[in-house]
């Protein structure tokens, strides 16, 4: 678990105070704290290891006050795992609070965000002043600080990937470590946001970066290819990225939709990723199983197209695309050790559209069964 906070610069010490619950010592780990470039705050990072597995533990912060609770996820499925996905968020301040709201309610494990986080970039300056990008990165992670607890008071973690208004164009020519989004999420490696989250041996998330700090195919996609072929046997294999392979709205044949079903879609055929989210559209959508660009049971399901707390758009009417709404929806992941469903929610909490999709052992199975059927 990593542990981030902000503080003014003159405040350098970085150590969390943490315990299992019914604990009576409290153990202690410094870490570590950079600057914010342009800024008088500094962000603090603390990597707590060594944690037992399906615990609740408290914590606190060195020079603040107020004790606080996360939890662990389990090694192995024995008791659902819950976790949220959804992107372009916050736009409108009070949708992304109604929709926190409802995801919080869930009580999920943690909670992916798809990219085009608080809209910093290639908008307009909403506040003013220099520091205007900041503050609205420190406005999106107070409204996360105060809505995303669980009702028994459980802090949310957050997983994040990069949408295009996170961070300026050029990073793709220009590499650096300080743009505002590398520096208020921590990432494995610094400046590298394609990674992969593996909870025990059910579940491998690949979380991309579709064109903004790294390219599409290259380096990532050579990464997605050997990484996915090392997990072969995990149960589920998901992936989450910013623009979406088959969009809901935006045009199938852009640049960066045509890249994701050359340079990924194969690979996720390949080795039986169960759902791909995807966002930027500011719709809801689903499409059928899709393999080789046709619609095949045995294919790949695209979900998501992001409308957290944006203004929701018309979907077009695709031949890809199963269900699709003008709706601010996000994805309720549920995994069980038999099988797991992907429910798709409003802002009123109800279940719009819901998928149930099976771990990939039952997967070899049914398939071993049709060959022997054949
Ligand atoms: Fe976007």
């Amino acid at each position: 678990m990593t542990v981030q906070w902000h503080s003014i610069d003159t405040d350098s010490i970085s150590k969390v105070y943490y315990r299992k619950e019914g604990d009576s010592n409290w153990l202690e780990k410094e870490g570590v704290f950079n600057a914010i470039e342009g800024t008088d705050q500094i962000v603090h990072v603390v990597e707590l290891d060594e944690l037992e597995p399906d615990a609740d533990y408290e914590f606190r912060l060195e020079g603040k006050e107020g004790e606080h609770l996360f939890r662990t996820l389990p090694k192995s499925l024995t008791r659902p795992v819950k976790f949220v996905v959804g992107g372009d968020v916050y736009v409108s301040l009070s949708t992304m609070r109604k929709m926190n709201k409802q995801i919080a309610s869930c009580d999920p494990d943690f909670v992916v965000v798809g990219g085009d986080i608080a809209y910093t970039i290639g908008r307009r300056t909403v506040y003013k002043g220099k520091n205007w990008e900041f503050n609205r990165w420190r406005d999106f992670l107070q409204e996360w600080k105060s809505q995303m607890v669980t009702p028994e008071g459980r802090m949310i973690p957050i997983v994040v990937v990069l949408g295009n208004h996170d961070i300026k164009p050029t990073a793709l020519k220009q590499k650096s470590e300080h743009y505002i989004f590398y520096e208020v999420f921590a990432m494995q490696e610094k400046g590298v946001p394609y990674r992969v989250l593996d909870a025990g041996d059910y579940l491998s998330l690949f979380l991309l970066d579709s064109g903004h700090s790294f390219h599409i195919g290259g380096q990532q996609a050579d990464w997605l290819e050997k990484t996915l072929f090392c997990r072969e046997n995990v149960s589920y294999k998901m992936a989450a990225y910013h623009i979406a392979g088959y969009p809901s709205v935006y045009p199938y044949r852009g640049g960066g939709a045509k890249k994701i079903r050359s340079q990924w879609s194969p690979l996720f055929e390949r080795y039986h990723l169960n759902v791909a989210f995807e966002h930027h559209n500011h719709a809801y959508k689903r499409t059928f199983p899709l393999k080789d660009g046709k619609i095949d049971p045995e294919g790949v399901i695209y979900m998501g197209d992001g409308s957290w707390g944006v203004s929701p758009r018309k979907p077009k009417k695709l031949w890809y695309l199963s269900k699709a709404a003008q709706t601010n929806a996000v994805c309720l992941v549920t995994l069980n050790a038999e099988k797991s469903s992907v429910e798709a929610l409003n802002l009123k909490g109800e279940v719009i559209d819901s998928v149930t999709t099976l771990p990939t052992r039952s997967l070899v199975t049914w398939n071993m069964d049709r060959l022997m059927e054949w």
